[in-house]
């Protein structure tokens, strides 16, 4: 079902523990029905204007990047876990697939708003270019989980505002699945750094500020590109990445991650109140699990 605009919170699940087995379990069910879901292709998508359909275009292609470099990175983590852990290289390919399958259906919903895949602006470039670098298996897992925390947050908070109904059933699929993908690619770190402990964890702690730091500043740049769709200021945006990114370790002491201060106090967060926030530990298992069973779920307030 697809949620009332006003009633989306921009508040996205955070990760929750669960073994390799219920993951994997998780997943193989997931992917009996995957294909079986369409998207409504039958009428046209009307855009107020042709500024708002360039942004949507825009829009669709930043997501469209994310699920190819989503399913390539977790592609080739399966081939390097499969020695020492084939349920958990399972996992990583079947979660890769769901990637490959939302970049499916972004091509079906690109062609048929006349638009297509486009060449990135520098910055996204520059950073998909870094993340294609990252060699251990810990450092792709972290970006990734925090690519998946924005896209999370940015289809969440679109769907508030977006009112065709073609782009908000192919954000209410993106919203619904990458929030399950949260805590999935948390599963995945934890399982990664207790096969190798001796990987460093200052290492991991400065690519978590890198990142932490370069998607809001990509937050900032897509308000140029994508506003005209999305209706979404750079205030609402960033506050909700920094807020999001930031909730996303507070509950994992054993992680250790701390989101940067100077950015929490610059929008009237700190470390306390990303811990305090009403309702997080509620949040943390039931969004985890209501997201891993596609038939029934609702992208509403969490
Ligand atoms: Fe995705
Ligand atoms: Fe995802």
């Amino acid at each position: 079902m697809i949620p009332a605009e006003s009633s989306v919170s921009s508040l996205i699940g955070i990760p929750t523990q669960r073994p390799t087995a219920w993951w994997l379990e998780t997943l193989r069910k997931r992917a009996e029905r995957m294909y079986g879901e369409r998207l409504d292709l039958s009428k046209p998508v009307e855009f107020d204007s042709e500024e708002e359909r360039l942004a949507c275009v825009k829009f669709f292609n930043a997501a469209y990047r994310a699920e190819e470099s989503g399913k390539a990175g977790a592609h080739r983590l399966a081939e390097e876990v499969r020695a020492w852990d084939p349920d958990l290289a399972e996992c990583l390919v079947l979660y890769g697939n769901e990637e490959g399958w939302h970049r499916e259906l972004l091509d079906e919903f690109l062609a048929h708003i006349g638009g297509g895949v486009t060449e990135m602006g520098w910055m996204v470039t520059s950073f998909y270019k870094t993340y294609a670098k990252a060699e251990r298996m810990e450092s792709i897992m972290l970006t990734n989980l925090m690519f998946e925390t924005i896209g999370a947050t940015t289809y969440r908070l679109s769907l508030r505002r977006v009112k065709q109904p073609l782009a908000r059933q192919v954000l209410t699929i993106l919203t619904r699945d990458e929030s399950f993908h949260v805590p999935l690619n948390v599963h995945f770190i934890r399982e990664i750094l207790k096969h190798h402990p001796e990987r460093s964890r200052a290492r991991l702690k400065a690519i978590y500020q890198m990142v932490f730091h370069s998607l809001v500043l990509l937050s900032l740049g897509s308000r140029k590109v994508a506003r005209d769709f999305d209706r979404i200021s750079w205030k609402e945006l960033t506050s909700a990445y920094i807020e999001n990114l930031g909730r996303l370790f507070v509950n994992e002491p054993d992680l250790d991650f701390a989101p940067p201060r100077h950015l929490l106090a610059a929008f009237g967060m700190s470390r306390g109140s990303l811990r305090n926030a009403d309702g997080v530990d509620a949040i943390s298992v039931a969004a985890a699990e209501a997201a891993a069973r596609r038939e029934d779920v609702n992208v509403t307030p969490l």
